[in-house]
This record gives C-alpha cells, sequence and structure tokens, in this order.
C-alpha cells in the first residue's frame, strides 16, 4: 500500500515534471537568460497586469487589528498541538509554490472543481492547519468584512506559527496585499512541489523555478525542523544501506521502521532531537544522516555542504536566513485586485 502510493507519486511527478518544465528555463541552467526570439515580440495590446508591491502593515488603515486577528486564532491552536504549527508553515510553501500565494490550496472541491489543489498527492491528505484559517477568516469578516484577503491569512499564519515554534527567535514583518485565485488544480501541485525523493538537481531547478536561490532552497529546508512525515514519504529509503553514503542513519532507520511496520501509514517526527521547536537543529541532523527524505539527505552534497555546516554551528544564522527566506517565498507570484478577488470564505471562490 504505502510503496504503491510512492510509486504512485514517483510515476505522477516524473510525468508532471516534464510538463512543468515546458513553460521553464531549462532546468540545467535555471538563471540563464532565455534565448532572444528571432523576430521582436509584437506589442502586446493589453499589457499583463502589474503585480501589487506587498508592503507591511497593508491593513493597518483598512483592519488595523487584522495581523492581531490572526495571530490570536494561531496562538489558540498552536498551544493546543505545536504539530498544526508545523502544518501552518508548510501551508504556507505549498500555497506559494502552486499559482503564487493566492490561497489556492484553499479551495474546496465543488461540482464546478472536483479535483483542486488540496486534493493533490503531496498535499492529501497530509498537509493540516485549514481549521486554523477558517477560524482566522470568521474573526476577520466579523472585525472588518471583504478586507483581509485568505492569502494574507495563510502568510500571516505560517509566520506567526514559526514565531510561537521558535520560542520568539525568527520573529519577522510579513508584508501583505496579497488577492486571493480563483484557479485551484490538484495535478499542478505534482509538478510544481518538488517530491521527497528529489535529488539536489531538481530541488535547485524547482525552487530556481520560483525565483528562489540554491542557498534559499537550503534555508527553507530547514522547515523540517519541526512537524512529521508518513511512512509512505519516505518508505523508499527503507531499509538503509550502510555502505551507501547518502543512506539514511541506521540507528534512525530502525526506529522508524519499527514505527511504520503498523497498518494506515503511520507518522512519524522529522527532528527526533527536538521535534516541536523551529531550530537549526535539522542541520545538525543533515551532517549526521538523521533525516528522513532524499531531499534532506542531498543537501550533504558538495554544493551546499557548507552552508550545512554553518546553519548548524553559527548560532542565529539559520533564525535570519530563515526570516528573509519566508519573506521571498510570500512574494512568489502575487495576484493583485486586478487578477484576484478577496474571497468571503477562504475555502470558496466568490
Ligand atoms: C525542499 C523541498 C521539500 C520537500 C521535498 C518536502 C517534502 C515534505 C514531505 C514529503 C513532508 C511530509 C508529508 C507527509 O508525508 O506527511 C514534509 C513535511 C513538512 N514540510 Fe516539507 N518539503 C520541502 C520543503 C519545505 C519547505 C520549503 C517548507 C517550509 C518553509 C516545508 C515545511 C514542512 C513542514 C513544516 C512539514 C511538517 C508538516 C506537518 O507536520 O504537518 N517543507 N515536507
Ligand atoms: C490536470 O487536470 C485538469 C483539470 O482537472 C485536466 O483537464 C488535465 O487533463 C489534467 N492533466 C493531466 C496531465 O493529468
Ligand atoms: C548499497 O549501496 C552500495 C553503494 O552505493 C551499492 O553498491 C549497493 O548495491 C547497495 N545495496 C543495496 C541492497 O541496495
Ligand atoms: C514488523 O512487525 C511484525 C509483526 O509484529 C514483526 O514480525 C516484524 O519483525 C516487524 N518488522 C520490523 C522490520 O520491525
Amino acid at each position: 500500500m504505502a510503496s504503491g502510493k510512492l510509486v504512485a507519486l514517483a510515476l505522477m511527478a516524473l510525468l508532471g515534471c516534464v510538463a512543468g518544465y515546458a513553460g521553464y528555463p531549462n532546468p540545467g541552467t535555471p538563471s540563464s537568460p532565455p534565448p532572444s526570439p528571432a523576430a521582436p515580440a509584437p506589442p502586446s495590446p493589453t499589457p499583463p497586469p502589474r503585480a501589487p508591491v506587498l508592503k507591511i502593515g497593508h491593513y493597518r488603515k483598512t483592519c488595523y487589528k487584522a495581523e492581531q486577528i490572526v495571530r490570536d486564532a494561531v496562538k489558540k491552536a498552536v498551544y493546543a498541538n505545536r504539530g498544526i504549527g508545523a502544518g501552518l508553515i508548510r501551508l504556507f510553501f505549498h500555497d506559494c509554490f502552486v499559482r503564487g500565494c493566492d490561497a489556492s490550496v484553499l479551495l474546496d472541491p465543488t461540482s464546478a472543481n472536483a479535483q483542486p489543489e488540496k486534493l493533490g498527492i503531496p498535499n492529501f491528505p497530509s498537509l493540516r492547519g485549514f481549521e486554523v484559517i477558517d477560524a482566522a477568516k470568521a474573526a476577520l469578516e466579523k472585525a472588518c468584512p471583504g478586507i483581509v484577503s485568505c492569502a494574507d491569512i495563510v502568510a500571516f499564519a505560517g509566520r506567526d506559527a514559526s514565531v510561537i515554534l521558535s520560542n520568539g527567535k525568527v520573529n519577522f514583518n510579513m508584508p501583505s496585499g496579497r488577492y486571493d485565485g480563483r484557479v485551484s488544480i490538484a495535478n499542478e501541485t505534482l509538478f510544481n512541489l518538488p517530491p521527497p525523493f528529489a535529488t539536489l538537481q531538481l530541488l535547485k531547478d524547482m525552487f530556481a523555478s520560483k525565483g528562489l536561490s540554491t542557498d534559499e532552497m537550503v534555508t527553507l529546508s530547514g522547515a523540517h525542523t519541526v512537524g512529521i512525515s508518513h511512512c509512505s514519504s519516505f518508505s523508499d529509503r527503507l531499509p538503509a544501506n550502510a555502505s551507501d553514503p547518502s543512506s539514511m542513519d541506521a540507528k534512525l532507520a530502525k526506529s522508524v521502521q519499527r514505527q511504520c511496520n503498523k497498518t494506515g501509514d503511520p507518522t512519524v517526527v522529522q527532528d527526533v532531537v527536538s521535534p516541536s521547536f523551529l531550530d537549526k537543529q535539522y542541520y545538525q541532523n543533515v551532517l549526521k544522516r538523521k533525516v528522513l527524505f532524499n531531499s534532506d539527505a542531498a543537501l550533504q552534497s558538495p554544493e551546499t555542504i557548507n552552508e550545512v555546516r554553518l546553519n548548524a554551528r553559527i548560532s542565529g544564522r539559520w533564525e535570519k536566513k530563515f526570516k528573509a527566506a519566508m519573506v521571498k517565498m510570500g512574494s512568489i507570484e502575487v495576484k493583485s485586485s486586478a487578477t484576484g478577488e478577496i474571497r468571503k470564505q477562504c475555502r470558496f471562490v466568490n
């Protein structure tokens, strides 16, 4: 069952990558300029709508309590279950990487759209925290109806969860002013979200296609210092192979194999040392091969190992980089009033 899901994931991701890369720069050289066209392009009659400039305190005048209201909803949920905080950080990532940070990940299936993003393989059934967004939105609609976008709620919630899970060490301003999208397609999750079996090259390419550097990829992967994973997401790495340097640490492999030896795709914690604290422990785990995914182990590659070592060693370094990278991730393909809306309910388009 578990390995069946993984094979399906592998196949679909492969298919998806072919389709997904068609519109992107050459994956081998993601930062190279596009080839110049043979003939100059004709002037476009309607210029594409400009992306909004996000700013800190966007709702200061229109809904001055907006960020406080989201923070209260996040606090309530995370104090009851810190795992929800991990879910909210991941929700922000999964929103931003598919059609930009536009809350497309929140849309429920309807008769008009039976397969939205949230039913995509990387999201279902593992993605969590939706109820926190609903609670925040309900409170916001009471305080200032029709003002605060669901996309901004997801971004604030990802930030607030980071603050709480790091005991205040990852504390930063999140610019806002995003609009909500109207389109959400399950199979787009496969070629936009990196799979757990990704190689370094695939990770680099997939982050580059979102305007994020290899360094930012290494930094954002540090979020795997909190939360859980289903066994099906890493069963390809079990049992460990002691003679393969990219393999999982033998002791960790034994432990997770035991925890996974149950029916129904159980979950295990990602960071065995400090599972519910957002800290730099992830990088120490990478160095010790105590990580679950191939995408985590891939950071031991010569190109990224130095960054991993610095993050592991220097206190405060990763936290600082993570704040900036979260803000940058929050600017991916954001929508404006011309290309989006302010939803009344986060699970449905207006
Ligand atoms: C670098 C490529 C990445 C890959 C391949 C990846 C893959 C995964 C997978 C497979 C899971 C476990 C899902 C499950 O089976 O339950 C997971 C969990 C998680 N990921 Fe990532 N991820 C990546 C990057 C990120 C980024 C950039 C963030 C946020 C900044 C993030 C945050 C999380 C969190 C917090 C969890 C735990 C969620 C929970 O406990 O509900 N990941 N990731
Ligand atoms: C992706 O989903 C859309 C809409 O549900 C569908 O029209 C399209 O054929 C799907 N593409 C692939 C490659 O499965
Ligand atoms: C273990 O890893 C080594 C080195 O990468 C490889 O040659 C060998 O085939 C692997 N063994 C298994 C059982 O996968
Ligand atoms: C899995 O559980 C079964 C039955 O409880 C047991 O016989 C088997 O040794 C276990 N396998 C591992 C790898 O722990």
